[in-house]
C-alpha cells in the first residue's frame, strides 16, 4: 500500500478549514489578526491563506512578488477602473520606472514647496465651515495634492472626479458586483472621464511644458512618449493610478495624524513649538529645505504610520510552488502580510500600542529596527511609489496646519475603524478653530503657542 506523507502545514486557530474563520475574522479584522501572533511566524489562517507574522518572512514574500508571488487584489482591494489592473506585467513595471524617476529628489523639493499653501489653502475653507467630515475633507486635499504633483498647477476637473471615483467604489461588503449594476455603471463613467481629463492636461502640459510653471510628472512622461518609450495611453494610466493610489491612502493617514495630536496635547505642544522655532514663530509655511529641521513633526508622521497604517492588509498569491518557513506553498495559495500586526510586535517595540513619537527621533543606531519591522509603504519591487512623496506631503501639511489651526474631535463624533480596504477613521468630525481665536478665547482649549510639553 502506498502511503503519502501529509502536507506540512504551518499551525494556526482552529477551524481553519475551507471558510476558515472568516466569521471571526469579519466580525474583529484587526483583533483577530492580532490574536493570530501566538501560532508563530507562520500561521495558517484558512486552508488556502496564511498569515505572515515576522519582518522576515514579510521580507521574503514582498521581495519575491512579481516571481514566486503575485500581487492579487489591485492597490485598494478591489478591482478598478484606473488601467494598472489590466495592465501586464512586464509593461507596468517599465511605467512604473519612468514615473518613479519623475519621484527623484529635485521635483520632490519644488512639490515641498507647494504643498503648503494648497493645504492652508483647504484649511481656510474648512475654517469657514468650522466643522469638517475629516475623512473625505482631507481626501479632497490630498486628491489636490497629488493632481498638482503629477499634472502641475492647472489640475482641471481631476480633483473633482478622483472623489467622485471615490464615491462610486463599491462597497466591500458585498460580494462579486454585479457587472450591471448602477454604481458599477457610474464606477466605469467616471473612470472614463478621469482618464480623459488626465489625458487633456497631459497633452497640454506636452504645449506648455517648461514655460512658466515646476517641473511634474507629466513632463517625464511626456518626455518618454515624446522618445517612444511611452504610449499616451500609458502615460495616462500611470497618472490615473498614482491618483487612484496616493489620496485615500494619505488622507486616512492624515486624519489618524489629527486625531492622535487631538489625543496627545502633549505632543501637539511640540508639533506647535517646532513649528514656530524653525518657521518664524509659525508665521512661514514650511517648505522642502524646512524638513531636516522637523523632526517632531516627522517622527509624529512615522509614529502615526506605524500604529494606522492606511494599506494595513497586503496580500499575495502563491503563483509558482515554492516554500516560506519550511512550509510547501502550492499556486493559487494568497499569503497575507499586515503591516498593523507586524508595527505592534512588542519584540521591536517598546510599549508598541503606546502614541510615542519620540522614539523615531535620534534613534540610536544599537536600537535599529529589523528590516520591515516598519513597512506602512510594503516592499520589495512593488513597494509604494509614492512613499517619500507622502511623507513629505503629511510633513508639511501637519506643521503648516498645526501651526494655523487646532483642529479638535467633535463632541459625540468617535471614530470608528474602517477596515474595508484602507484603515481610516470613520465618522471622524474635526472642529476647526484658529490659533488666533484660541488667544483670545483659550477657554475654548488646546494647547498654547509656547512650551515644549
Ligand atoms: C500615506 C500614504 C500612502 C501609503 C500608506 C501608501 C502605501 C502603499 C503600499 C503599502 C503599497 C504596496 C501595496 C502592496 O504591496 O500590495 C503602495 C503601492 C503604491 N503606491 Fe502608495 N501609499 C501612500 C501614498 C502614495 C502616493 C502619494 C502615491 C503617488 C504619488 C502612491 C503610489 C503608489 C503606487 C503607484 C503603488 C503601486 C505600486 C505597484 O503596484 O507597483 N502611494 N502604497
Amino acid at each position: 500500500m502506498v502511503t503519502t506523507a501529509p502536507l506540512r502545514v504551518p499551525p494556526g486557530p482552529a477551524g481553519a478549514g475551507r471558510y476558515g474563520n472568516r466569521l471571526a475574522y469579519e466580525r474583529d479584522p484587526l483583533g483577530f489578526l492580532l490574536d493570530q501572533r501566538q501560532y508563530g511566524d507562520l500561521v495558517r489562517f484558512a486552508d488556502d491563506l496564511y498569515l505572515v507574522n515576522s519582518p522576515h518572512l514579510a521580507e521574503t514574500v514582498l521581495k519575491h512578488t512579481n516571481t514566486a508571488y503575485t500581487i492579487s487584489r489591485d492597490l485598494l482591494g478591489e478591482e478598478t477602473d484606473g488601467g494598472r489592473a489590466s495592465e501586464d506585467l512586464a509593461h507596468w513595471m517599465r511605467a512604473r520606472s519612468l514615473a518613479g524617476r519623475g519621484l527623484n529628489r529635485s521635483s520632490l523639493r519644488a512639490a515641498g514647496d507647494r504643498l503648503a499653501s494648497t493645504a492652508v489653502r483647504h484649511a481656510e475653507a474648512w475654517n469657514a465651515r468650522g466643522r469638517i467630515d475629516a475623512v473625505p475633507a482631507l481626501e479632497e486635499l490630498s486628491a489636490e495634492l497629488i493632481a498638482e504633483f503629477c499634472l502641475g498647477p492647472e489640475t482641471g476637473r481631476v480633483p473633482d472626479l478622483v472623489a467622485r471615483l471615490q464615491d462610486a467604489r463599491l462597497p466591500g461588503a458585498l460580494p462579486v458586483p454585479a457587472r450591471w449594476s448602477p454604481r458599477r455603471r457610474r464606477l466605469h463613467r467616471v473612470g472614463r472621464d478621469l482618464a480623459a481629463e488626465v489625458s487633456r492636461l497631459i497633452l497640454r502640459r506636452g504645449r506648455t511644458r517648461g514655460e512658466d510653471s515646476p517641473a511634474v510628472i507629466a513632463d517625464l512622461l511626456v518626455t518618454a512618449c515624446d522618445e517612444g518609450a511611452l504610449t499616451h495611453e500609458g502615460a495616462v494610466s500611470i497618472v490615473v493610478a498614482n491618483l487612484f493610489a496616493a489620496h485615500e491612502t494619505t488622507a486616512a493617514a492624515l486624519a489618524w495624524l489629527f486625531l492622535l495630536l487631538d489625543q496627545h496635547p502633549q505632543v501637539q505642544r511640540q508639533v506647535l513649538a517646532e513649528a514656530g522655532r524653525e518657521l518664524d514663530g509659525g508665521s512661514r509655511l514650511p517648505t522642502a529645505a524646512d524638513l531636516p529641521r522637523l523632526a517632531v513633526t516627522e517622527g509624529v508622521v512615522k509614529e502615526t504610520l506605524r500604529l494606522y497604517p492606511p494599506l494595513w492588509f497586503l496580500e499575495r498569491a502563491v503563483d509558482q510552488p515554492t516554500e516560506l518557513a519550511g512550509y510547501p506553498l502550492r499556486p493559487g495559495q494568497r499569503v497575507a502580510v499586515s503591516p498593523f500586526v507586524l508595527h505592534r510586535d512588542p519584540r521591536h517595540y517598546d510599549r508598541p500600542t503606546e502614541f510615542r513619537p519620540d522614539r523615531w527621533i535620534d534613534r540610536p543606531a544599537d536600537h535599529a529596527l529589523p528590516k520591515y519591522a516598519f513597512m506602512p509603504f510594503g516592499g520589495g519591487p512593488r513597494t509604494c511609489l509614492g512613499a517619500r512623496f507622502a511623507t513629505i506631503a503629511m510633513i508639511v501639511t501637519a506643521a503648516a496646519l498645526t501651526s494655523r489651526y487646532r483642529l479638535t474631535r467633535a463632541p459625540g463624533s468617535p471614530p470608528v475603524f474602517g477596515t474595508r480596504s484602507i484603515l481610516q477613521p470613520e465618522g471622524l468630525t474635526l472642529d476647526v478653530t484658529t490659533r488666533e481665536e484660541l488667544a483670545v478665547a483659550p477657554g475654548r482649549g488646546g494647547p498654547a503657542a509656547t512650551g515644549t510639553g
